[in-house]
């Protein structure tokens, strides 16, 4: 396979951030990759930032699809994508995740007959009402090489009778990417100064996902529970604002209560140093969640499913949905939670091992272990 020919298709924040490790693998072994972006995230702190703190060469296209309604967009994506490839020929496109670009590069490929690698694969909330539940089943069922983090994904794939020889259990490319960078993100952020945080002594929040932000009743419970979490235990809260977030706050004219501190989105060596030095999380972000665990940051997940369960098998996140009191109260149990969970998502080595399958067309049962931890 010397002369193998990549795509990588990437879109939003989380992508660029977990294909990272991938990205310079591929080009550590001098294997030819052309980035496709597609252009859904574009705001410079949703996008730029991290081809830069990542140290990613600009992606060789950029689709410019911008927002829109997720079938518009999906199917701007999915027409743009395809004349890429019909010029490019790769042998394997990578996608990685749930998001509409990952499922417009899935349908691309297979629409060509090119094989298809999903990065993360064997996700499951089960709840199809979160869009990207809806993308990943689609994915993983269109994929010839599905990359699962942990045995409980690959659990998932098998028992939708995906077969075992395109399944690779390798662990989260998360891992790696919070590997190379939670040193410099110790040595060189400086974030807490700015906000005048002291470690320990804050909590973080994110909430972005359309189920939650997008239902201003939701939205409202999720503000006052976390204030009055904030109240009661006279802690600080910090919450990096996502631009879906925020023009829904516009749009519902919601109240942000004063508890709160809204900053901008964070760089990825901010954003990793504000996780690891807060006392705890609030989130209904899917990354965050894995996150937290890795780093000893204990979590409070704000939706009634996870498509991470292993976070909730070692006590590392509880599942608390959008009751307010539901949150205050799991906010000051898991404040204090004992922090020495076991890491379930693998060892840093996940990107070297989807290299090495895809380069070697490796046996499926090689790598078992990238799952289960150190
Ligand atoms: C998308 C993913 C979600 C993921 C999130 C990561 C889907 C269906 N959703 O959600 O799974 O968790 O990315 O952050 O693919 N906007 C900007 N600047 C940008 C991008 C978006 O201002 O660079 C604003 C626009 O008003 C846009 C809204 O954010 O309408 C939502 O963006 P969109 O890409 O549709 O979905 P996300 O909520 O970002
Ligand atoms: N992240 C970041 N800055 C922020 C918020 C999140 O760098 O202000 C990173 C975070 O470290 C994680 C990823 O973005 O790696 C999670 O993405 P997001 O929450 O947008 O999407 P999800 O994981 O829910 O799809």
């Amino acid at each position: 396979m010397g002369d193998m020919r990549f795509v990588t298709i990437l879109g939003t924040r989380p992508e660029i951030i977990k294909l990272s490790p991938v990205i310079r693998k591929l080009a550590d072994n001098n294997i030819p990759n052309a980035v496709i972006h597609t252009g859904q995230h574009y705001s410079e702190n949703l996008d730029a930032v991290f081809f830069e703190q990542l140290e990613l060469p600009p992606p060789e296209y950029n689709l410019n699809v911008g927002s829109g309604s997720h079938g518009r967009q999906t199917a701007e994506m999915l027409a743009r994508i395809e004349d890429v490839l019909a010029d490019e020929q790769p042998d394997t496109v990578l996608v990685q995740g749930d998001t509409n670009s990952v499922l417009a590069g899935a349908l691309a490929s297979a629409k060509l007959d090119v094989e298809l690698a999903h990065v993360e694969a064997g996700l499951r909330s089960f709840d199809r009402r979160m869009p990207e539940e809806v993308n990943r089943v689609l994915t993983d069922h269109a994929a010839d090489y599905l990359f699962a983090p942990t045995e409980q994904s690959e659990e998932y794939l098998r028992a939708e009778g995906i077969s075992d020889d395109r399944i690779f259990v390798t662990g989260n490319t998360i891992v790696d990417a919070v590997e190379q960078h939670r040193k410099l993100a110790a040595q060189r952020s400086t974030v807490l100064d700015e906000h005048d945080l002291a470690p320990g002594e804050f909590c973080l929040m994110t909430a972005h996902r359309a189920n939650n932000v997008d239902d201003p009743s939701r939205f409202a419970c999720i503000l006052d529970g976390v204030a009055s979490f904030a109240e009661e235990t006279d802690s600080d809260v910090v919450y990096p604002l996502h631009p879906r977030a925020e023009s829904m706050l516009a749009a519902h004219d919601l109240p942000i209560p004063d508890v709160i501190r809204i900053i901008e989105p964070q760089d990825f060596l901010d954003f990793l140093r504000l996780e690891s030095a807060s006392a705890l999380v609030f989130t209904d972000s899917g990354g965050v969640q894995e996150e937290a665990c890795i780093l000893n940051t204990p979590c409070v997940t704000m939706r009634t499913t996870t498509e991470r369960p292993e976070t909730l098998e070692v006590n590392a996140n509880v599942l608390v949905g959008t009751d307010p009191d539901q949150i205050r109260t799991a906010g000051k149990q898991m404040l204090s939670a004992t922090h020495d969970w076991p890491n379930p998502f693998g060892n840093g080595t996940a990107a070297e091992r989807i290299v090495d399958a895809l380069r070697n067309g490796d046996d499926p049962n090689d790598g078992r272990s990238g799952g289960t931890g150190p």
